[in-house]
């Protein structure tokens, strides 16, 4: 039966990588029953609608969503980022943000496990006597034991399933309470694991290593935000962002597949978008919907066009041809 995916291209570059993507999984002979979804800046611009209930309780029944890009110019920051991806992170439980880099000298893939509903993305904070020169305003880092703990869980699950070497990078030299909560959590949840060694870097020292000693790192699991800025680093330092993929995992429920790039509303509709991160996303979703094998050929030849240039079609044309 045709896995039921929910497709959300969303703004500037999105659709145009997501099509792509599409018709990679299609040559790879895995058929997909799709649902489209006009989501994204340019469709709250034309009615106002950033993300409804239905839509959400829809997407529950789904096998997986695989989603382009959102944000587009003109709408206010926030709106959309909040309204629509982290909503979706957040309701759908999407606590895993999965992101696989290639090293920079090809030698091995190294993994962030970025936790995705908590920490200064959970919103909570706010402004006193705001537009008044005496204004206040506060953004305070949400760290749950639970949120944490199974961020952690999953982190060394997988780091038993590779290398058995998994990193905590966070802050716990200057933010002592977050920061003493994911360092308990990671030393008794290692209790468990003693096949795995383990290792611990301040996020600014990580930020060094990933671009002098990527090598050092097989899993490293990470905050919300340090595991944002981290990413795009390591998409950076690992041929280029145009490339890095994400799975937004639900263990337990529908996931969500996207690039970490951005919607890049200044190259949009030229038909230039590297699409091979959306690419990249589309193996991570059918790899979790159980074709492995067809997964496994995309990411190969998808992996072995990095180094090509071409236009977003002709990039996917070669990842075709190599499948
Ligand atoms: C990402 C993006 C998002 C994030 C933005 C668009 C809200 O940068 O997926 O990394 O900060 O998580
Ligand atoms: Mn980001």
């Amino acid at each position: 039966m045709a896995h039921k995916v929910g497709i959300v291209g969303g703004d500037g570059i999105g659709p145009e990588v997501i099509a792509q993507g599409m018709r990679v999984i299609a040559a790879a002979g895995v058929e997909l029953d799709t649902i489209d979804y006009d989501l994204g800046g340019a469709r709250y611009l034309k009615d106002g609608v950033v993300l409804t209930d239905e839509i959400l309780d829809e997407w529950r029944g789904l096998d997986a969503i695989y989603l382009g890009a959102v944000g587009a110019p003109g709408v206010p920051p926030g709106v959309i980022e909040r309204g629509l991806l982290l909503r979706m992170r957040f309701v759908l439980d999407l606590y895993i943000n999965y992101r696989p880099f290639v090293a920079p000298d090809g030698s091995h893939e190294f993994v962030v496990i970025r936790e995705n509903t908590e920490g200064t993305y959970a919103g909570e904070g706010g402004f006193l006597r705001k537009d008044t020169p005496q204004e206040i305003a506060t953004q305070g880092s949400v760290n749950t034991r639970h949120g944490v703990e199974r961020a952690i869980r999953y982190a060394f699950e997988l780091a038993t399933t590779r290398r058995n070497h998994l990193t905590l990078v966070h802050k716990t030299n200057v933010l002592t309470f977050a920061g003493d909560l994911w360092e308990r959590t990671f030393n008794e949840v290692a209790a468990e694991y003693p096949q795995v060694e383990t290792a611990y870097n301040h996020v600014d020292a990580a930020c060094i290593y990933f671009v002098q000693d990527p090598q050092r790192y097989d899993v490293i699991v990470t905050d919300n935000l340090f595991g944002d800025i981290l990413t795009d680093l390591g998409g950076a330092v690992s041929g280029g962002i145009g490339l890095a993929p994400t799975a937004n995992l639900n263990p337990h429920g529908v996931s969500m597949f996207e690039p970490v790039h951005g919607s890049a509303p200044d190259i949009a509709g030229q038909g230039i978008a590297n699409p091979l991160a959306a690419i990249l996303s589309g193996a991570m979703m059918l790899r979790h919907l159980g074709e492995t094998e067809a997964a496994e050929r995309i990411r190969v030849a998808a992996e072995a066009t990095a180094s090509e240039t071409g236009t977003t079609v002709e990039m996917a044309d070669s990842v075709i041809a190599k499948l």
